[in-house]
């Protein structure tokens, strides 16, 4: 696989404030997950999976925690990091069977700050599984075409592009564009079999991810 993108630093990041290593089982990680209606949904319906779900904004994440104590979740874990080191720190590869990105951050000023255009995207993908998938949903087309042709050309991942029925409620940003008669789409991303990164060997130094 050759990837034309200039290389992720993952050797740079830090790992986060008070970071606890977690167990290398199969896992899912929610990215953003606001203040997690969707992540407790989403534990609520497989309570045998394990989902991680990381937001940095910390009144979301305190929302999220709150919720969980009312909603108990068993394999619900909050995490409150920027999802960037958090990963390089906390995942092993290949590690992931899905990842949920719900409602991204536009980033209209900013494009490559958006998922598909970030060289960390590349190290996102080392640690999915194969055969693992991407869930990623917006109310912006343009975004979704963007991301559309950086999985063709970039990227060179399938996916299976879905409108959202009007009565989904996954999310409170999901619920707010539907209510507004937003269209909202996702992608369904799989990583196929033999796909290659320049991560799939990659653990951060010894001593800062001590859980084998
Ligand atoms: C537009 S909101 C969507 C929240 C939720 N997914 C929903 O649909 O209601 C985007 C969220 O992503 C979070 N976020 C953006 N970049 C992040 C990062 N690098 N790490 C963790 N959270 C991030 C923001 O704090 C914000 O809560």
């Amino acid at each position: 696989m050759i990837i034309s993108i200039r290389q992720f630093q993952a050797q740079r990041m830090q790992a986060p404030r008070d970071f606890s290593p977690i167990e290398n089982t199969p896992i899912c990680v929610e990215i953003g997950a606001g203040k997690g209606k969707h992540a407790l949904l989403f534990s609520g319906q497989h309570p045998e999976k394990k989902l991680y779900a990381i937001e940095r904004t910390k009144e979301k994440f305190l929302a999220m925690q709150k919720q969980q104590t009312l909603e108990p979740r068993h394999h619900l874990f909050p995490i409150h990091a920027d999802a960037l080191p958090w990963m390089v720190h906390a995942l092993y590869p290949q590690q992931v069977a899905q990842f949920f990105i719900l409602y991204p951050n536009p980033e209209p000023h900013n494009p490559a700050q958006r998922w598909l255009n970030m060289p960390f995207f590349e190290f996102l993908l080392s640690r999915l599984k194969p055969e693992g998938t991407i869930t990623l949903a917006s109310n912006i087309p343009d975004y979704i075409d963007e991301a559309q042709h950086q999985l063709e050309q970039l990227w060179h991942l399938p996916y299976l592009k879905q409108r959202i029925a009007s009565d989904s409620a996954r999310t409170h940003f999901e619920i707010k564009y539907l209510e507004r008669g937003e269209l909202c789409q996702q992608l369904i991303i799989t990583k196929p079999e033999h796909y290659q990164t320049r991560f799939d060997e990659f653990m951060p130094l010894q001593g800062q991810n001590d859980a084998k």
